[in-house]
Formats: structure tokens, sequence, C-alpha cells
């Protein structure tokens, strides 16, 4: 059996999910939930301050370089609970003294005060969710919001004094042209924000629209559209950094590019998944909470060691599997001698694999980087196949399979 060792653990984020919307997106598989009384923001702001606590003593003496309030759509909560929750968090945990703190909006929840509330309580990134500014588009699916809704709430979020505003737009919408696909493309760059995550649209089992699919665009359309997009923003300086991700100079997502170079997370909330090192025992652990919030609420008061949905330790054979699923979706890919200060292990005994991936013209080596190609980028799923442990490996993450992108999008 191998061993891990860590000279110095990861870098250590905080995601936070709070898991009620207005309404349910029919495209949506995120642990997000139709408020229909009113939001128990008290008792959930308690309840995951309970769970922060007792996670403390896995962190003990770690500092926190992001923090992630995720969804749902945190922006029904109110300023004051925000307040609340932050200053928490910050009594319990050590900040870095340049932490991001992100939290996710929905434009058909924005009010200048309240945002002026969040700004003032601590947040200094917005995750704004505008998806289209076509007002026939954004019917098909479902929003709360109008375009002029979208466009509105960056510039109030800019009033509010957010100098770091991320835009998530959507592509292969329903009845979408590649024309209409541009057009959002530019109306999100006319706002002129610092980040522009572009997704295309998936169907995910348990959703509306995987049960009724709407009509899509064919494939070949979805990659013009995804094509024209990346042209468009390069013009005006998005440079692409992951699949999804385009930046302005150094506004990258901190949170985000930790969890794709297999840093630390500590999860709290209903449904919410960690992953942490522990440099005693070499184990990385993945954690996640009971998905339900009403159970999560009631676990947490009677207690917090009732919140845990289950634990289970990422074994050596998967390690290079676990991490290449989110390194080689950067598009510089990393630096070689990261892979064993995160992972604890060395990258040698996976040499065969990268040479046979190299072989391929899926990965190439780029100074101290490893990166995956242009073509390996386009396939990732070939490239990820030659990292995959053999069928006879006797693994225990069977019975938890964690998403290839851990828990937010932007
Ligand atoms: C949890 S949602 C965040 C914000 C807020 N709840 C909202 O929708 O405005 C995160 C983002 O994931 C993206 N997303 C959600 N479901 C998706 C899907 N099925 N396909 C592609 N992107 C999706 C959307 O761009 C969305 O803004
Ligand atoms: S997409 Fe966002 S607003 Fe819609 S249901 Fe999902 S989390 Fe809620």
């Amino acid at each position: 059996m191998q061993s891990r060792t860590f000279t110095e653990l990861p870098p250590l984020s905080l995601y936070v999910h709070l898991p009620w919307c207005v309404k349910k997106c029919p495209y949506c598989d995120f642990n997000s939930h139709e408020q229909k009384n009113e939001l128990p923001e008290d008792d959930y702001v308690n309840a995951l301050l309970a769970d922060l606590s007792a996670e403390m003593p896995r962190i003990w003496g770690r500092t926190i370089t992001s923090i992630f309030i995720g969804g749902g759509t945190p922006s029904l909560f109110s300023a004051v609970a925000m307040e609340t929750l932050i200053s928490g968090i910050r009594a319990l945990t050590a900040f870095s003294p340049s932490i991001e703190v992100t939290m996710e909006a929905n434009p058909g929840t924005f009010e200048q005060e309240k945002f002026t509330g969040f700004r003032q309580a601590g947040i200094n990134r917005l995750s704004i969710g505008v998806q289209s500014f076509n007002d026939k588009a954004l019917n098909a699916l479902g929003r709360i919001h109008n375009g002029d809704d979208a466009a509105n709430a960056v510039s109030m979020a800019r009033t509010a004094g957010f100098d770091n505003v991320n835009v998530d737009l959507m592509f292969g919408l329903p009845d979408q042209t590649e024309a209409d696909s541009l057009d959002d493309v530019q109306q999100a760059l006319a706002l002129a924000p610092d980040h522009i995550s572009f997704y295309e649209l998936t169907m995910e089992p348990n959703t509306l629209f995987a049960k009724r699919p709407p009509t899509r665009p064919d494939a070949d359309t979805q990659w013009a559209m995804q094509n024209n997009g990346i042209a468009l923003l390069a013009e005006h300086g998005f440079h692409r950094y992951e699949i999804s991700a385009f930046s302005t100079n150094g506004r990258r997502s901190t949170h985000n590019v930790n969890y794709w170079l297999f840093g630390d997370y500590v999860g709290i909330g209903a449904g919410a998944h960690s992953k942490v090192s522990f440099a005693n025992s070499g184990d990385i652990i993945r954690r996640w909470k009971i998905k339900h919030p009403q159970r999560y609420l009631d676990a947490a008061k009677s207690d917090p060691d009732k919140i845990i949905g289950g634990d289970t330790t990422i074994s050596f054979e998967d390690t290079a599997i676990e991490f290449f699923m989110n390194a080689l979706r950067l598009v510089d890919g990393f630096p070689i001698p990261l892979f064993q200060q995160h992972t604890g292990v060395s990258i040698d005994h996976w040499q065969g694999a990268i040479e046979a991936a190299s072989q391929r013209g899926l990965l190439r080596q780029s100074g101290f980087e490893l990166k995956a190609t242009r073509e390996g980028f386009d396939f990732l799923n070939d490239l990820l196949d030659c990292f995959m442990p053999e069928q006879s490996d006797t693994s225990d993450t069977d019975s938890f399979r964690y998403p290839v992108i851990p828990l937010t999008r932007d």
C-alpha cells in the first residue's frame, strides 16, 4: 500500500451552500429548492456556523484563501444575514489578507440597497447568473428575469462598489441561432465585467429538460457558437484560462482555480462537499453533508455530527485521475512539482500514462508545465481515460462519484 507525504498542505477554500431559489429552473440539477415559505434565514445561518465549528478540528491553524457562497440563490438572503454569516466565519477561521469572497446572484433578486449591504458585509466578488439577454431564451429557460434586469444587475453591482464581477452566460439554448449567441456575448462585453463564464447548456438527468427536452441547435451549430464566442471574447481581452472561464488580466477566480489545481476545500451547508488533506496521516478525505435543507437544519439543531452524509478516502490508485480531471481543464495546465505538493505522491508513478497520452498527441510538457494539447482539450475524456485506474483496482470510491466540476460553475 503506497502512502502520501505532504511537506506543505495545499491552499484551503471554504464553500457555503444556500439551497433556495424563487423558482426551480428546468435545466438545473444543483441542490436548489423552490422557496415556498419564508426563508429560515436565522436558523440556516446558525446551522452553517455550527457546521463550520464542527469542521474546525480538521483545519486548525490553516488560512482560508477564498470563500464561495453559492446555491441556489444566495442573493435571496438579506444583507444582515450575510453580515452575520461572514462575521461568524471570520470569528472561527483565519482569513488570508487578499481573501476573495464571492457570492452568486440572480438578476431577478437585485435591489440597490441590499447589494450595497452585501458589499459592506465583506463580499468582494459577485457572480451574476445572466444566462442570456434575449427575453425569448430567458423565458424558455424559465428564468425569473428579463434581459434588461440582467444588464441593470451589472450596473447596480458597480454602484454598490463591486470591482470584481463575473457574468454567467450559456449557449446552445432552445431555438437559439449562431447570431443570437454571439449577440449575448456582445451584450455581456458591453457591460465590461471582469470575468465571463460561457457554458454550453447541458441536459442533466433528473431535470425537467431531461424529461421533456426542448429543441436545441445541432452539434455543429453549438460548436460554432462556442468558437465564435471564444474568438470575440479574446478580441476584447478576455483570456480563456479554463474550458468555460474567461478573465481580464488578474481576475481569474481564485476559488475555482483552487478546485482545478486540486487544492483543499471545506463545504458547509446542505449537500456541500469537502476535500481535505491531512499532514499527519497523509490521507485526503472527501466528505459530503446531508442534502435536504430541512433535514440538514434538523440535524444541525440536534447534533452537528449528524449533518455529515459520508466520508471517503481518496485511494492511491485514484490520485492521478482525481488530479488530472480538474487540472487539465486549465489552459495552462499545471507546474509539474505541484502534483506532488497537492497529492502527496510522486507523479513518476504515472509516467507510463503520461507518455501514452503524449504519444497520442493529447498531452504535452512545456517548460515545467504539463498541459492538454488543443486536441486533448477538445477531447478531454479521451485524455482522462489514460489515467483511469485498472478495472481490477480495489479503490474505495465506488460508493461516491464526485462531480468533475466540483461545486460551482462560475
Ligand atoms: C448555481 S447557478 C448560480 C446562480 C443563480 N442560481 C442563477 O441561476 O442565477 C450557477 C450557474 O451554472 C450554470 N448552469 C446551471 N445549470 C446548467 C446547465 N444545465 N448547463 C450549463 N450551465 C448551467 C448557469 O450559468 C448558472 O448561472
Ligand atoms: S439555475 Fe440558479 S436560479 Fe435556477 S434553479 Fe438552479 S440555482 Fe436556482
